[in-house]
């Protein structure tokens, strides 16, 4: 089974970007700790970031011609904004989990709704980095029917 890990927006700084709230690990070091789950879960794992919406919707449509059974995207910001990922992720209609590392729901008001969020097969955040492996970890648990 193939899953592909979808950063949006701002997400190449993690490390650095207000470490506050996002913590003091970087992207390359979450990709590195998900492909060994992913080797540990038995699944071939794709890892892309973009900063911009155009990319991530394309990366969401060859993901379909790729076969990629499921998806884990932290949308960013897009999150928020963008109807044309949420018609992206329903076009291609591969299951997804959406994570952020935040709890979107304890900060600013504009920051509580998703575009995504009804459409997901589950919401993970609040729990830093650690929400990703989580969602691996429950897709490939989807994924094997356990
Ligand atoms: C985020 C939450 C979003 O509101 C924000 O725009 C981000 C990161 C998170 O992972 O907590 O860029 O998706």
């Amino acid at each position: 089974n193939k899953v592909l890990v979808l950063n949006g927006p701002n997400l190449n700084l993690l490390g650095t970007r207000e470490p506050e709230i996002y913590g003091t690990t970087t992207l390359t070091q979450v990709e590195q700790r998900l492909h060994q789950c992913a080797e540990e879960l038995g699944l071939q794992l794709e890892c892309r970031q973009s900063n911009a919406e155009h990319q991530l919707i394309d990366d969401i449509h060859a993901a379909q011609q790729i076969g990629v059974d499921y998806i884990v995207i932290n949308p960013g910001a897009f999150a928020h904004t963008s109807i044309a990922l949420r018609d992206a992720l329903a076009g291609v209609a591969i299951p997804f989990i959406e994570v952020h590392l935040s709890n979107i729901h304890a900060r600013e008001p504009f920051r509580q709704h998703s575009y995504l969020a009804d459409i997901a097969v589950g919401v993970i955040c609040g729990l830093g980095v650690q929400g990703y492996e989580l969602a691996l970890h429950a897709a490939a648990r989807q994924l094997t029917g356990q």
